[in-house]
């Protein structure tokens, strides 16, 4: 796996004889793009800083269901993520960098720890701290804007963009939120065999080998799903709980990217496959989801608070027999609504699961109903 590369710090060795602007081209023209679901071209991310004490947050919450390739990366290869850091922070001129660390990988926070410490003489170099916080706990504290109202000891809901963090972020100063992988793959850039297509999918659900995989983009869906060993015959491939679902037999030579995945209704996201096998209900899937949401909802806005309440109720009702045809019909038309008019992402990307599955198994609910 190229993510396990042991560097050295060569990356870095290299960066530091080089323009900050010459950097932020390489890793223009690179290609690397946000690896956690955004896609967003890193390179330009960093370009588009504004003026002020700027700020880096490497986001290690890894909140979305199904997801632990930020964890794997951290457990082994934390150097290669530290160098990544002070190289961003290099070419943004960042002088205070943070690591947003999930509650739950607190036994990670030791072990980083010791990296920034042996790492100091480079860090020094360009006048670098890392700090490291321990995540407050929910699945919205992975929200680039709900991060930097945790840091500032605040209640960790999303705030209004924009102004985009780049010019107003933390403390109101221009922050740059990158991901776990998108930096730890920033030092392979500059040591001049970095693959571009290689990426980090967590595959897990009714398989032998859940884990970890490095895959090349474009692979297909059969072949990324054969690699984590099936128990049973796979029906439908979840990604993680926001991306939505496809069914597995109709989409298994599917050559699996952003665009091909978002072109069947659904989103790759961090690439977290949930694959679950031919004997599970899509109506109980469907509903475990929506409970995942409703926990999740951090209750601001009605659509997302009320409007998943509502669907969980209309879903409860169909898996116990007593729904009828326009339930389906009611459903549909809410988790377009929340989708529609949620006021952040966590709203708005709340019910592609069950507008997927409406999609794909309608003919499951209907069943079901009266
Ligand atoms: C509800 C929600 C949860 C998120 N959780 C995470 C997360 O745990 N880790 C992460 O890197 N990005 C998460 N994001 C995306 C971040 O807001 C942000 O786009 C990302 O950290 C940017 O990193 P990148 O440019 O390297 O992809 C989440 C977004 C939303 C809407
Ligand atoms: S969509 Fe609204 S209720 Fe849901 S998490 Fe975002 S702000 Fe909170």
């Amino acid at each position: 796996m190229q993510i396990l590369r042991k560097s050295e710090w060569e990356g870095f060795k290299k960066i530091l004889g080089m323009d900050r602007k010459e950097v932020i081209k390489k890793v223009k023209e690179s290609g690397l793009k946000g690896k956690s679901g955004s896609n967003f071209p890193t390179g330009l991310k960093w370009e588009l800083m504004g003026k002020g004490t700027r700020y880096l947050i490497c986001n290690a919450d890894e909140g979305e269901p199904g997801t632990f390739k930020d964890r794997f990366i951290m457990e082994k290869n934390p150097s290669l993520l530290i160098e990544g850091i002070a190289i961003a922070s290099y070419a943004m001129d960042v002088h205070k960098a943070f690591i947003y660390l999930r509650g739950e990988y607190s036994y990670i926070k030791p072990k980083l720890e010791r990296v920034i410490k042996q790492s100091e003489k480079y860090l020094k170099k360009i006048n670098l701290k890392i700090n490291i916080n321990l995540g407050a706990g929910s699945y919205l504290c992975g929200e680039e804007t709900a991060i930097l109202e945790s840091i500032e000891g605040k209640r960790p809901v999303a705030r209004q963009k924009p102004p985009y963090p780049s010019d107003v972020g933390l403390y109101g100063e221009p922050t740059c939120i990158n991901n776990v992988e998108t930096l730890a793959n920033v030092p392979l850039i500059f040591l001049g065999e970095w693959n571009n297509k290689l990426e980090l999918y967590s595959l897990s659900g009714d398989l032998e080998n859940p884990g970890v995989y490095e895959i090349e983009t474009g692979t297909n869906l059969k072949q990324i799903v054969s690699l984590g060993k099936p128990r049973t015959e796979p029906k439908v491939i979840y990604f993680g709980a926001s991306g939505g679902c496809i069914p597995y037999k109709k989409f298994e030579n599917l050559s699996v990217n952003c665009k091909t995945i978002s072109e069947q209704g659904a989103m790759l996201g961090p690439r977290s496959l949930i694959v679950c096998g031919k004997d599970r209900s899509i109506v109980e899937l469907s509903k475990i989801i929506t409970e995942f949401f409703l926990h999740e909802s951090c209750g601001y806005c009605t659509p997302c608070r009320e409007g998943n309440f509502r669907i969980w109720e209309l879903l409860k009702k169909i898996e116990e027999g007593n729904g009828k045809k326009s339930d389906l019909k009611l459903m549909e038309k809410l988790a377009h609504h929340i989708s529609e008019t949620s006021y952040c992402a966590l709203g708005s990307s709340s019910t592609t699961h069950l507008k997927c599955a409406i999609k794909y198994f309608k003919e499951e609910f209907l069943r079901l109903c009266r």
